[in-house]
C-alpha cells in the first residue's frame, strides 16, 4: 500500500484527490496545512508528498525548503495556480519532482503519480548482492553466482565506493537497470535522489529540455520556465538509460557536464552548476556508433572509463535453476500464496532454452506459468510452446554450456544449480516445501512428507514394496513399518 501525502487546505482537493486514487493499492492521508503535512511525515512514511504551492499558514515552498532539511529524497508534487508558476519552479530547484497546474487534466495528474511512485520505488527499493527475500520487505537481490556475476558483484562494489561515471552495456533484459540501482543503493549518495530517464523512450526535440531544462520563450510552447533533470538531481545520481539513442547535441551537453558539473538550460546563457553522478546504460554496440559517427568518441571514453558487462542469461545457464527459484518464491510473497514447485523436467527445458530476452523473459515465463498452472508443481507443459519447442528441435546453439557451479562456486543462493550431485536439484524443492510448511504451521511437516512419498513410490511400482523401498533408499522392513504407521490404504500394498 502506497502512502500519498496530501497537503492543500482546500476540501474539495482532498475529495477529489480520494475519489481518483484511493484503491487497494493507494490511500491518500491529507493534511490541511504545511506544518501539519511536516509533523504527519516521520510517522506516516509516505511514499510520495503532494502539496499545494499556496496555503494558509507556511507557504508551500518554505515546507519543502524545511523538509529538505532533514530528508533529501521524499518525493515532492506541487501544485499550482496559473499566476503561481514561478513558485512552482523555485519549488523544482529545491528538488521538487514535479509540478501540475489547477485545475488539473487527470490523465496527467495520474501519469505524474505513476511515474512519481515508481520513482520512489526505486530509490526505496534496496538492490543486495544476495536476495533476502524473506527479510526484508522491499529487498531486491540480483542473483547469480556464475563467475561473470561475480565479476559483475565486484565491479558494483567498486563503483559504489567511488563517485566515477559507469557504463552498463548488455542485451536487454540481462539486469542493467538493476545494477544501476545497486550502485547507487550501496554508494553515499544512496541518501539523495536517484532518477531514470530512459533517452529512448523521449522524442529526440524534448530529451534535451527535459535533462537540462529551458527558459521562457526557448522555443514555440516553452511558455514557462522548466527545470531538468540535472538540477532536479543535483547531489543525486542519474541513470541514463539507452545513451545509445540520444542525439549527437544531447551528447556534447552530458560531455560538458561531466567535464565541468556546468551546462545552460536550452535558449539560456546563464551556466548552471550541478553535482550530479551520471550512470548510463545501453544495449546497443557503442563502438559501432562511434565508428559511424552517431556517438561522440570523447564521451564514449569519458563514460568507458569503468565499463560493467551484463552476461547474457546464456553464458551463465548454472544460474537458471537459482532465479527460477527466487521467482518463484518472489511471486508467491506478492502473492501470499505458498510457493509452487518446479518439476525437474520443466527446469531442464528453461535451462536449454536459449533466452534472448534474457532474465526478464525468464521472470515473465515464470509468473505464466504460476498463472497456467493448475496444481502444485509447474509442469512442462505450462511453459510457453517456443521453448517446447526449442528444446525439441534438434540440438545446436541451444545446448546448455557447462556452468561455473562448481563445487567451489559461492554459497547457493536460495537454491542448487544443476551439478555432478543430482541431490543438489532437491534444495530448491525442499526450500519450497519448507516455506509452505511455515505458512501452514499446524502441519507436521517430515511425516507428512515421508507419508506422501511412501504412498507416492508404492503406486509407481504398483504396491511393490521391494521395489518402492529401492527408490526410497529405505530397507524393506523400514518401509512395511511406515506404513503400518501411517495406516497407508491395503490397496496400495498389494497388487
Ligand atoms: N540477476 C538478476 N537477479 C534477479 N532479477 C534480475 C536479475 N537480472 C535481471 N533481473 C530482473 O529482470 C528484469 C529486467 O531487468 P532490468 O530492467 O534491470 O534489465 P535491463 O538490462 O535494464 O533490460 P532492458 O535493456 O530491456 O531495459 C527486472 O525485473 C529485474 O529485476
Ligand atoms: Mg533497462
Amino acid at each position: 500500500m502506497e502512502k500519498i501525502l496530501l497537503i492543500d487546505d482546500e476540501t474539495d482537493v482532498q475529495y477529489s484527490f480520494r475519489r481518483i486514487f484511493d484503491s487497494a493499492e493507494i490511500e491518500i492521508v491529507p493534511a490541511n496545512s504545511g506544518e501539519e503535512g511536516l509533523k504527519l511525515i516521520p510517522k506516516l512514511k509516505p511514499t510520495l508528498v503532494i502539496m499545494d504551492v499556496r496555503m494558509g499558514g507556511i507557504s508551500g515552498l518554505e515546507t519543502l525548503r524545511r523538509l529538505r532539511q532533514t530528508d533529501s529524497k521524499l518525493l515532492v508534487i506541487m501544485m499550482t495556480a496559473y499566476g503561481t508558476t514561478q513558485t512552482a519552479i523555485e519549488a523544482m530547484k529545491l528538488g521538487a519532482y514535479d509540478y501540475l497546474l489547477k485545475p488539473f487534466d487527470i490523465a496527467k495528474l495520474k501519469e505524474i503519480v505513476a511515474s512519481a511512485l515508481k520513482a520512489a520505488r526505486d530509490m526505496r527499493q534496496a538492490v543486495s548482492f544476495q536476495p533476502l527475500l524473506e527479510s526484508e520487505d522491499y529487498e531486491q537481490g540480483i542473483v547469480g553466482r556464475a563467475e561473470a556475476m561475480q565479476n559483475v558483484f565486484k565491479l558494483v562494489g567498486q563503483l559504489a565506493a567511488s563517485d566515477a561515471t559507469a557504463l552498463i552495456t548488455g542485451e536487454s533484459g540481462t539486469g542493467k537497470e538493476l545494477v544501476a540501482r545497486a550502485v547507487y543503493h550501496n554508494s553515499k549518495r544512496s541518501t539523495q535522489p536517484f532518477l531514470a530517464i530512459n533517452c529512448a523512450a523521449i522524442p529526440e526535440n524534448l530529451l534535451e529540455s527535459e535533462l537540462f531544462g529551458h527558459e521562457k520563450g526557448a522555443f514555440t510552447g516553452a511558455t514557462v520556465q522548466r527545470i531538468g533533470k540535472f538540477e532536479q538531481c543535483n547531489h543525486g545520481t542519474l541513470f541514463l538509460d539507452e545513451i545509445g539513442d540520444m542525439s549527437l547535441a544531447t551528447q556534447t551537453k552530458i560531455l560538458r557536464v561531466l567535464q565541468s558539473g556546468t551546462f545552460e538550460r536550452v535558449g539560456g546563457n546563464q551556466p548552471v552548476s550541478v553535482d550530479v553522478r551520471i550512470i548510463a546504460a545501453t544495449n546497443k554496440p557503442l563502438e559501432q556508433a562511434v565508428a559511424e559517427k552517431k556517438f561522440r568518441e570523447d564521451l564514449f571514453y569519458r563514460l568507458n572509463v569503468v565499463r560493467l558487462a551484463m552476461p547474457p542469461l546464456r553464458e551463465r545457464r548454472g544460474d537458471i535453476p537459482l532465479l527460477v527459484n527466487y521467482f518463484l518464491q518472489k511471486y508467491a510473497r506478492k502473492h501470499g500464496t505458498p510457493p509452487k514447485v518446479i518439476l525437474p523436467e520443466t527446469l531442464r527445458q528453461l535451462e536449454h532454452y536459449p533466452w534472448p530476452g534474457n532474465v526478464r523473459e525468464l521472470e515473465n515465463v515464470i509468473q505464466r506459468a504460476l498463472v497456467v498452472a493448475k496444481g502444485e508443481a509447474i509442469l512442462p507443459a505450462d511453459l510457453p510452446p517456443e521453448i517446447t519447442r526449442a528444446v525439441a528441435a534438434p540440438k545446436t546453439e541451444a545446448a546448455p554450456a557447462p556452468t561455473a557451479a562448481g563445487p567451489t562456486a559461492a554459497t547457493p543462493v536460495g537454491g542448487g544449480a544443476p551439478s555432478a550431485n543430482p541431490t543438489d536439484d532437491i534444495q530448491p524443492l525442499v526450500r519450497a516445501l519448507f516455506l509452505w510448511a511455515r505458512a501452514h504451521p499446524v502441519c507436521k511437516l517430515i511425516p507428512a512428507v515421508e507419508r506422501e512419498l511412501i504412498i507416492n513410490a508404492l503406486r509407481e511400482h504398483r504396491g511393490n514394496q521391494v521395489h518402492a523401498a529401492r527408490m526410497l533408499g529405505i530397507t524393506r522392513a523400514t518401509l512395511r513399518k511406515r506404513v503400518e504407521k501411517f495406516g497407508i490404504k491395503q490397496e496400495l500394498q498389494v497388487k
